[in-house]
C-alpha cells in the first residue's frame, strides 16, 4: 500500500520490527523452544504454504512483457479496437511453455510449446492460448484427459512411458499429423524465440457491420526457425534444464527484442460451407495457398518480470477470455477449452484469480460478483451487489452485440458427417508436410526422432503397438513408413500384409 511509511527494519507481515533473526528464543540459554516466538512460527507456517498446485500441463514455462503494434488496416475484417489504426500499441505479457513436464522439467524435452499472448485491450483482455504448432494431437475435447494422461507419468511405475504415448497416438489416427511435426526437430525448439505460434483454433472476426468471417492467427518469429536436433536436446538437458527460460531472459534484458509478425487467414462462412473438410477439425490446417496469410502487426518483448512467482506462475490464460470483434468458432476442441481454462484458474489460484496484478484488465470492470478468497480489489465498496437496482446505471450496452450464428441440422451431434472427404483423412495434410515442405535433411532428421521415439515402448504389446502406428506411417507416406520400419527392425512385408488384411 503506498500509504505505508518506508523503513530498511526486517518485519513480520503483519509489521512489527524482528530483534533477532538468527536464534529462537528458548528456556534458558539450552532449554526448549518457546511457543510464543511467533516469528519462528510465522516463518515455518509460511514457507509451508509457499507451493501452490502446478498447472496441470504447460508447467514448466517463462513470461514476458510486451508491447503488439499494428503494422496492416484489417478493420474490414473486425470492429476489435486493438486493431482500429495502424501504429495502435497494446501491452501484451506472454508465456512460454513445454507441456507434458513438471515444474522443474527441461526446457529442452521433445514437446510442443505453449505460446499464449494476454492483450491488456480497452475493450477488455484478450488471451490468445495457442502453441508452436498450428493443428492439435485430438479434435475432440472429451478425449483430451486421456491424452494427457498418456503424456504424464504411469501410475505403476511413476516414470514417463512412451507405451503409453504411441498405444494412444496409434489408436487415435487423428493425432498423426501433430505427431509428425512433433517427431521434426520443430519438436525440440532452440528456446522459445526461434519458433512460431499459432491460435490453431478457427476463431470469428465480426466488423462493423456485423459481418462475420472466421479466422486462424499466426505468429511468424522474426528470427527465424531454429530448431535443436535430438542429440543437441538431449546434450542441452544435461548442460542447462532451464535452456530457454535462461535464453528469453538474457536477450530481453541485453535489449536483444524477439519479435513475431501477427499475421491471419480469413475464411467467409461461404467459402466454409463448401470445403471439402471441416474448417473447424483442429488437426487440420487451411491451406495457404486457398487462405493466403494476410498482415497485421507485430509483436516484440521487452520486459522481464521482476518477479517469477507473482507474474508468470500466477498467470492465467483463458481462450474464453476474447473481446468485441473477435469471438468462437464451433472448432470442439476451442468450446472444450472455453469451459476448461477458468475452471482450472479457479482452482489453481482462486474465485479472484483475475484480480492478480498479471491477469487484471487495467481498465473498468463492473459486475455484481462479490467476496470469495483473497478478495483484494475493494470488491464494490458500498455499491449495489445486485441487479437490477435503483442505485447505479451500470448497464449493457447493445453496440456489443454479435451476430447469431446459423446451424445446420446436424450440429447437436457427435459425429462430423458433413465433410466430403470424411472427418478421417489424417494422411494427406501429413503427406503434404513430409513430402512437399520438409527439405531431405529435416525429413531424414524426422525418420530418425520417429525411430529413436518409437524404440523407447518396449513394455506389454510393444509389437501390436509399433505395428499399428506403422500402418499409419505407410498410409502418411511409403518411404517414411519403410524406414521406420527398417529402423525399428520390423519386416515391411508383414506389415504391409497387416495393412491389406486390414483392408479386406
Ligand atoms: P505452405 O508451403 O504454404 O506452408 C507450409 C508451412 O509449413 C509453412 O507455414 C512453414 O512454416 C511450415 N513448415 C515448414 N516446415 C515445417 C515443419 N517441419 N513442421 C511444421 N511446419 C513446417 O503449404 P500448405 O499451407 O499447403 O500446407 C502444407 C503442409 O504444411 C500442411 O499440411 C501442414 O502440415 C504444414 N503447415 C501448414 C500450415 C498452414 O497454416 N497452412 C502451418 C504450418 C505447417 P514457416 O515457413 O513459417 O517455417
Ligand atoms: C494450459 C486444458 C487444449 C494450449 C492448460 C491448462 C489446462 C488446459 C487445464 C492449465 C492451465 C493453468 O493451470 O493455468 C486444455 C483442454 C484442452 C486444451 C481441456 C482441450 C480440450 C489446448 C490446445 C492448445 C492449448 C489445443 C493450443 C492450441 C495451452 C497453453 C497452456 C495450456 C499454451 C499454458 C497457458 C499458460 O502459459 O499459462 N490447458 N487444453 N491447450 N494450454 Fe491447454
Amino acid at each position: 500500500m503506498s500509504d505505508q511509511k518506508k523503513h530498511n527494519k526486517l518485519t513480520t507481515a503483519s509489521g512489527r520490527i524482528y530483534v533477532e533473526n538468527d536464534n529462537t528464543k528458548t528456556v534458558g540459554p539450552r532449554g526448549p523452544v518457546l511457543v510464543e516466538d511467533y516469528i519462528l512460527h510465522e516463518k515455518m507456517a509460511h514457507f509451508n504454504r509457499e507451493r501452490i498446485p502446478e498447472r496441470v500441463m504447460h508447467a514448466k514455462g517463462s513470461g514476458a512483457y510486451g508491447v503488439f503494434t499494428v503494422t496492416n488496416d484489417i478493420s474490414k475484417y473486425t470492429k476489435a479496437k486493438l486493431f482500429n489504426k495502424i501504429g495502435k500499441k497494446t501491452k501484451v505479457f506472454v508465456r512460454f511453455s513445454t507441456v507434458g513436464g513438471e515444474k522443474g522439467s527441461a526446457d529442452t524435452e521433445r514437446d510442443p510449446r505453449g505460446f499464449a499472448v494476454k492483450f491488456y485491450t480497452e475493450d477488455g483482455n484478450w488471451d490468445l492460448v495457442g502453441n508452436n504448432t498450428p493443428i492439435f494431437f485430438i479434435k475432440d475435447p472429451k478425449k483430451f484427459s486421456d491424452f494427457i494422461h498418456t503424456q504424464k507419468r504411469d501410475p505403476y511405475t511413476n516414470m514417463k512411458s512412451p507405451t503409453m504415448m504411441w498405444d494412444f497416438w496409434s489408436l487415435m489416427p487423428e493425432s498423426l499429423h501433430q505427431v509428425l511435426i512433433l517427431m521434426s526437430d520443430r519438436g525440440t525448439p532452440y528456446g522459445y524465440r526461434y519458433m512460431n505460434g499459432y491460435g490453431s483454433h478457427t476463431f470469428s472476426m465480426v466488423n462493423d457491420k456485423n459481418d462475420k468471417v472466421w479466422v486462424k492467427f499466426h505468429f511468424k518469429t522474426e528470427q527465424g526457425i531454429k530448431n535443436f536436433t535430438s542429440e543437441e536436446a538431449v546434450e542441452m538437458k544435461a548442460k542447462d534444464m532451464d535452456f530457454a527460460q535462461r535464453d528469453l531472459l538474457e536477450a530481453i534484458d541485453k535489449g536483444d527484442f524477439p519479435k513475431w509478425q501477427l499475421k491471419i487467414q480469413v475464411m467467409t462462412e461461404d467459402q466454409a460451407r463448401h470445403l471439402d473438410f471441416n474448417p473447424f477439425d483442429l488437426t487440420k490446417v487451411w491451406p495457404h495457398g486457398d487462405f493466403p496469410l494476410i498482415e497485421v502487426g507485430e509483436l516484440e518483448l521487452n520486459q522481464d518480470p521482476d518477479n517469477y512467482f507473482q507474474e508468470v506462475e500466477q498467470s492465467a490464460f483463458a481462450p474464453a477470455h476474447v473481446v468485441d470483434g473477435i469471438g468462437y468458432s464451433p472448432d470442439k476442441m476451442l468450446q472444450g477449452r472455453i469451459l476448461s481454462y477458468p475452471d482450472t484458474h479457479r482452482y489453481r489460484l482462486g474465485a479472484n484469480y483475475e484480480q492478480i496484478p498479471v491477469n487484471r484488465c487495467p481498465f473498468a470492470v463492473n459486475n455484481y460478483d462479490r467476496d470469495g478468497l483473497m478478495r483484494i480489489d475493494g470488491n464494490g465498496g458500498r455499491k449495489s451487489n445486485y441487479y437490477p437496482n435503483s442505485f447505479d446505471d451500470i448497464e449493457v450496452d447493445k453496440e456489443y452485440y454479435e451476430p447469431s450464428e446459423a446451424l445446420d441440422d446436424n450440429i447437436a451431434d457427435w459425429y462430423d458427417r458433413n465433410s466430403k472427404i470424411g472427418g478421417n483423412d489424417h494422411y494427406s495434410q501429413a503427406r503434404a508436410l513430409f513430402r512437399d515442405i520438409m527439405n531431405l535433411e529435416e525429413q531424414d532428421n524426422t525418420i530418425a526422432n520417429t525411430i529413436e521415439a518409437m524404440s523407447g515402448n518396449s513394455g506389454p504389446k510393444r509389437e501390436e503397438i509399433i505395428y499399428r502406428q506403422l500402418c499409419h506411417w505407410f498410409r502418411v507416406d511409403e518411404e517414411f513408413g519403410s524406414r521406420v520400419a527398417d529402423g525399428l527392425g520390423v519386416d515391411v512385408n508383414s506389415v504391409m500384409a497387416s495393412m491389406n488384411a486390414a483392408h479386406g
